[in-house]
Formats: structure tokens, sequence, C-alpha cells
């Protein structure tokens, strides 16, 4: 028997859930918030710039009306601003590592990291970690990363971390997916190593027309071709609430599983960039020490 798709409208409940979406402003993130909102979480809208995050906020609540959502300013590119967002989030449920920048021309963040692995991966690293204390105090919390099935074509030089040797906008991008996915496993494992009740998920979300596939003059027919927004939001919808996930799981389209290239599931890369990750962020997740 063919098993019917999975969508939003079987969400559970989320009454009393508070979630934060990084990203939620745009793209994939905002069909994310609003999902998650119409069924009830408190959620936080986390946006770099406040003006969009706002009016995303206002968007949500034209939507569903009453919603329980509000905005959090949080640029991923600036540790500093990572810090400030994390701590003003006192109770947590669930967090969807959504944001994104890719293809860009070579840049850095604030803190001096190549962007696309500062934003992508460094900054929901380190935001993660900050956030863990409150995570682990809530029963049945999960995190989800949004990673690409472009991270296949990534691959992680530590000693070149900043891409010296040669900078590739694509290259770059699938270097930092590759981290959100290695980072998505590791998390579980780390979890499960230490006792803490926490699912660690990732998700590819297809080929979704959004800010970030900006394809120039082809836009009208190519978007065709592409998932809406919404749709893209299905996988990170399923892997945060549904209670057939279990950590660990990397889910795709249509809330079916994807299978993780071999260097993804490498758990000696993994350690290795948690501990690198840790010592550029200075941020060490002192929960998941092993016990
Ligand atoms: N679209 C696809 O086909 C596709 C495929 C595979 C994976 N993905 C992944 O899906 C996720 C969402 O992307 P999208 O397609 O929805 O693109 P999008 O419309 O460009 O949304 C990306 C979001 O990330 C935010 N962002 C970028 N840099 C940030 C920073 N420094 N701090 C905080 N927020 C920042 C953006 O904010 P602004 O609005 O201020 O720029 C925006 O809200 C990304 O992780 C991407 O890698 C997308």
């Amino acid at each position: 028997m063919a098993m019917a798709t999975w969508t939003p409208s079987s969400m559970p409940d989320l009454t009393g859930k508070r979630a934060v979406v990084t990203g939620a402003n745009s793209g994939i993130g905002l069909p994310t918030a609003l999902e998650l909102a119409r069924h009830g979480a408190h959620v936080i809208v986390a946006a770099r710039n406040p003006v969009k995050g706002e009016e995303a906020v206002r968007q949500i609540l034209r939507e569903v009306p009453g919603a329980q959502v509000e905005l959090g300013v949080l640029d991923l590119a600036d540790l500093g601003s990572v810090r400030r967002f994390a701590a003003g989030v006192d109770a947590l449920d669930l967090l969807v590592n959504n944001a994104g920048i890719g293809l860009v021309p070579r840049q850095q963040t604030k803190d001096g990291f190549e962007l696309q692995f500062g934003t992508n991966h460094l900054g929901h690293f380190a935001l993660t970690g900050l956030l863990l204390p409150r995570l682990a105090e809530r029963p049945g919390a999960r995190v989800v990363t949004v990673s690409s099935d472009a991270h296949a074509a990534g691959r992680i030089d530590f000693d070149d971390l900043g891409l010296e040797r040669g900078y590739g906008r694509m290259s770059a991008y699938a270097r930092s997916k590759l981290a959100n996915l290695l980072f998505a496993l590791e998390l579980q494992r780390r979890a499960d190593r230490a006792g803490v009740d926490l699912k660690s998920t990732a998700v590819h979300p297809g080929t979704v027309a959004t800010n970030f596939m900006r394809v120039g003059p082809l836009q009208p027919l190519v978007r065709l071709l592409l998932k809406s927004p919404a749709t893209g939001a299905v996988p990170s919808l399923y892997a945060a609430t549904s209670p057939d996930v279990r950590g660990g799981e990397y889910w795709g389209p249509g809330a079916k599983p994807m299978r993780a290239s071999a260097t993804a599931r490498s758990e000696e890369l993994a350690a290795r960039l948690w501990e690198v990750s840790a010592e550029l962020t200075g941020v060490h997740f002192e929960q998941l020490a092993a016990r």
C-alpha cells in the first residue's frame, strides 16, 4: 500500500512548545515558522534584519491571528550577536538551524571566518551550544539542521579553513553544508553518550524557489521546476515534529529519508570538526562532555 504524502496538517498540537527558527524572515524559514505557530508553538523568528523580521512576524499574524510569535535579532556571521540572541532565550523545545548564505563571492564574517562556513556552520554550532542548556531542560527537545544534497561535493581541509588556496562559491557552499550534516549527526552521538534527551536531525529541503536561488533571466521558467518554499519546509517540519523521527536521521523532500555521503557519516571527521569548531567559536557544549 502506498503511504500518503506527509503534510503539515499531520503535525501534532504544539501548544506550550517554544521554538527558534533561524532565517525565518524569508524562503523556507518563513513557512517553517508559520506552520509551527499555526500548530500552537511559541515561535521566535530569528532574523538578522529587524525590518524584514518584523514583516515576517506580521505576515504570520495575518495568516494565524493570535499566533505566539516574536522577533529575535540574530546575525550568524557575528558571534557577539549569536551570544546576545542566545542570552535572551529562556526556554526552548525546538531549534531549527535554517538560515543560510550560498554561492557568494569571497567574504568574511565579523570574526574573520570564510562567510559561508562561518555563517552556515560556525554560527549555528555556536548558537546550538549556547542554547543547549535550555533545550536539555525540556523533555523531547529537538534540533533540526538544514543541510543540502550539495553536501556530497563538500570537502574539509583543516589546514585551509579560510580557503586561502582557492575559493569557489560552490565548493565553499558544499563545504558548509557538509559541515552542517557532520554537526547534526555528531550532536546526536554526543547527546546519546552524555545521556541528554535530545533528537538532532538534518534535512535537505529539495531545490526550492527562494531568494537563495537567484536564477536571473530564466527565472519564470526555472521557477516552474523548483519547489515552493512551503513544500521546501516539509522536511524541516517533519523532522521537527513527527513522532516517527529518530535522532541522527536525515530527511528530504516529501518527508522521505535521504542518504548522507560516506564523508558526512565519518565519525572521525565529525569529531575533528567538532573540536575545531569549539576552538574557533569558544563554545564548548559542557553538558555533552562524555560522562
Ligand atoms: N533553496 C534551495 O533550493 C535550497 C536547497 C538546499 C538547501 N537549502 C538551505 O535552505 C536554507 C534556507 O535557505 P532558503 O533557500 O530559504 O534561502 P533564503 O530565502 O535566502 O533564506 C535564507 C535565510 O537565511 C538568512 N541569513 C543569511 N545570512 C544570515 C546571517 N548572517 N544571520 C542570520 N540569518 C542569515 C537570510 O536573511 P536575509 O533575508 O536577511 O538575507 C534568510 O532569512 C539554507 O540553509 C540553505 O542552505 C536551500
